[in-house]
């Protein structure tokens, strides 16, 4: 047995899905660079072509569209269990409750071994999935919930069950095209914790909507998804661009991290970083500069020629400037962590099928170095 705690150099899995160049900065899903994708693909384009393997032609990606349209509605039954939640349930609480909540109403979902029924899955889920994530949002803010329209896009669709009021939203283009590129950034990114989260539990032949819930959770954790919320909470914290060198001091001794910064992976600048802080100038050219903008840029700046962060490699991931974004959108910082799910779907689904597919693939059942006591006797209760 070789023993590697946390993954650090094992592989659990062939993939042909992402390819991730952690030196060089090099994110491609199926062999097309990040850049290419988020400058001219859809969220749902891109998606495709996870699943697929390749791009769609206009016709694929016209049905696809449709497909998926047709299953935006969930079972109203869903919304009674979001009203249980307390007025102040975390979104990705309930997301995670939700969404594992879907397996019983699909019992046909467990056929995890008939292609067709994997993915009449994945549909429903991508499609089914803004819905959710819609009226979780809906729920957080005390209103009632809306239902999908079928005349709206996948991402016009989203954002108008969260905004809408009244019956009314003004659609905002650059922004829902800001929204829809960060959803391409996060769309898919190999064997990260979610991701083998999502493989592991699947590895047992559940059914998709619990292996997905699975990996929501993981996503939940502030090492991983949930550290775009984090970072907003930290430049609440530092309230001011002065406060930047004291807080930093403070990362140089340990005593925290500076949120959105490391990665397992990346040992240079996260690619998608470089491209989120483009869709920021076009977000904040809409919405006006939000002040923590300054803050972060800072935080970057001041990082990057210190040697604790030189040394170790340590750069701005994708978590660094998503949140400033999400917020200028009108997300509240505990929904960030939503939005990144809602772009992770596809790659969870697409490493679920490749999994399934795969016929070198297991049961995921790690082994471990026994550390504990030899044998011993019992003792009875009146001699301990
Ligand atoms: N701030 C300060 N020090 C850090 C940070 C950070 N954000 N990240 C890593 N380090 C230090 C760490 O303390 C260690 O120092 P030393 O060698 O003195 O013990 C060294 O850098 C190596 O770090 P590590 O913890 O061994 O690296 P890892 O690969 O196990 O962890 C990470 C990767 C992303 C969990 C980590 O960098 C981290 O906790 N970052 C902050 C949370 C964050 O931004 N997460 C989002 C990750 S990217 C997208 C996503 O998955 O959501």
């Amino acid at each position: 047995m070789s023993y590697d705690p946390a993954f650090l150099n094992t592989a659990s899995t062939r993939s042909g899905i992402t390819y991730i160049d952690g030196d060089a900065g090099i994110l491609r899903y199926r062999g097309y660079p990040i850049e290419q994708l988020a400058e001219h693909a859809t969220f749902l384009e891109t998606a495709w072509l996870l699943f697929e393997g390749e791009l769609p032609t206009r016709d694929e990606l016209e049905a696809w569209e449709e497909e998926v349209r047709l299953h935006t509605y969930v079972h109203t039954n869903v919304t009674q269990f979001l009203d249980g939640f307390r007025h102040d349930a975390h979104p990705m609480g309930m997301l995670l409750g939700a969404v594992a909540a879907l397996s019983t109403f699909y019992p046909d979902a467990k056929e995890i071994g008939d292609v067709e029924s994997r993915r009449l899955q994945r549909v429903r889920l991508i499609a089914k999935f803004p819905t959710i994530a819609a009226w979780v949002f809906r729920h957080s803010r005390g209103l009632p919930y809306v239902f999908p329209r079928n005349d709206l896009d996948y991402i016009g669709n989203f954002v108008n069950m969260t905004f809408e009021i009244g019956g009314v939203h003004e659609p905002n283009p650059v922004l829902q095209r800001a929204l829809e590129i960060l959803l391409v950034l996060h769309a898919d990114h190999e064997q990260n914790a979610s991701t083998n989260a999502v493989r592991g539990v699947g590895s047992t032949q559940v059914d998709p909507f619990s292996a997905v819930s699975a990996g929501i959770a993981a996503l939940y954790g502030p090492l991983h998804g949930g550290a775009n919320e984090q970072v907003l909470r930290m430049l609440d914290e530092i309230g001011d661009v002065k406060n930047v060198p004291a807080f930093i001091e403070g990362v140089k001794n340990h005593e925290r991290l500076l949120m959105g910064f490391g990665h397992r992976v990346y040992k240079n600048y996260d690619p998608r970083a470089k491209l989120i802080k483009r869709v920021a100038d076009d977000v904040f050219a809409q919405t006006g500069i939000d002040p923590k903008l300054e803050i972060a840029l800072e935080l970057e700046r001041i990082a990057l020629e210190d040697d604790y962060f030189i040394s170790r490699k340590l750069y701005p991931n994708v978590d660094f400037y998503s949140g400033i974004i999400y917020r200028a959108m009108g997300y509240p910082t505990d929904y960030f962590t939503v939005l990144f799910a809602l772009g992770r779907l596809p790659g969870w689904l697409a490493q679920w099928e490749e999994m399934l597919s795969d016929s070198e693939q297991k049961i995921a059942r790690p082994r471990q170095i026994y550390t504990g006591y030899d044998r011993r006797d019992f003792v009875p209760l009146a001699s301990r």
